[in-house]
């Protein structure tokens, strides 16, 4: 592998706490230039006969606060690499006392709450106007294998959860929580929004695990830390690999889902 013909159908996008795969063989770190002000880098391995992209959501060494993560020139970089699949984990505060720390879930909608980020690849002029369906707003087809990998693997992961997306990077007021909870919102956190919508924006299929990392503030009625969060990050890091593992080998190589069409009569046409 090398040079400029480096590709990957899968990609991995590490949050907090996920900065390499160690199981990628044959690695090779390349560094993507985008037209969105930023170069990720980004490591290509292989799983078996399948070719992996890995890209830490925050940059090497988390040195990328949430609300300036240049989230349209992470999912632009994975696109030019070949990527169709991306697979992301995120930590997460919970509102629902269902979802424990330590526990992970399953993506399955979102709140958005952020304010100040570019969210869309089209900003009229050349690349034009473009209003995507969000209906569904993970894949329904990767769900289903996280789900089924789970249950192999006997790794709890709750099916279903509403996260809600904040700008940070605080954490949230205890009224903030009780306003989320009223929302319908099971988990909260810094970073889905908008990568997950730039990657249907791109066509891509998108799924999330959460990594539960605290109860949210106002729950727990401890001082919220992000040290609590990096430590149990670190001490479930391995169980949300061997699932993203097993996910990965079990991804079949066509897609079933509606997500490659995602554009279809999005477009705005005068
Ligand atoms: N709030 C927002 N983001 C988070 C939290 C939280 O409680 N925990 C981990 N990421």
């Amino acid at each position: 592998m090398g040079g400029d013909d480096l590709k990957a159908e899968i990609a991995v996008i590490g949050g907090s706490g996920v900065y390499a795969l160690d199981l990628l063989q044959d690695v090779e770190a390349t560094v993507v230039d985008t037209p969105y002000g930023r170069s990720p880098e980004v490591i290509v391995g292989k799983l078996d006969d399948r070719r992996v992209a890995f890209l830490p959501r925050h940059g090497k060494g988390h040195t990328v606060p949430p609300h300036m993560v240049n989230y349209r020139a992470n999912l632009w970089a994975l696109h030019e690499l070949g990527v169709k699949r991306v697979l992301a984990t995120t930590a997460s505060g919970s509102i629902n006392s269902k979802m424990r720390p330590g526990e992970l879930a399953l993506l399955d909608q979102f709140v958005d709450f952020t304010k100040r980020r570019p969210a869309t690849f089209y900003e009229g002029g050349e690349r034009g106007v473009v209003h995507i369906d969000v209906t569904e707003p993970y894949c329904p087809e990767l769900r289903s294998i996280l789900t089924e990998a789970a249950r192999e693997l006997k790794i709890k992961l709750h099916p279903r959860a509403v996260y809600a997306c904040m700008d940070g990077p605080r954490f949230e007021t205890a009224a903030e929580i009780r306003a989320l909870r009223r929302l319908g919102c099971d988990l909260v956190g810094m970073t889905n929004v908008p990568e997950c919508v730039l990657a249907r924006e791109l066509e891509l299929c998108y799924a999330a695990v959460a990594v539960v990392t605290n109860f949210a503030a106002g729950i727990s009625r401890a001082k919220l830390t992000h040290a609590e969060v990096a430590e149990l990050m670190a001490t479930n890091i391995e169980r949300v690999k061997r699932l993203l593992f097993s996910t990965i080998s079990r991804i079949p190589a066509a897609r079933s889902c509606a997500c490659g069409k995602a554009l279809e009569g999005a477009v705005v046409k005068v």
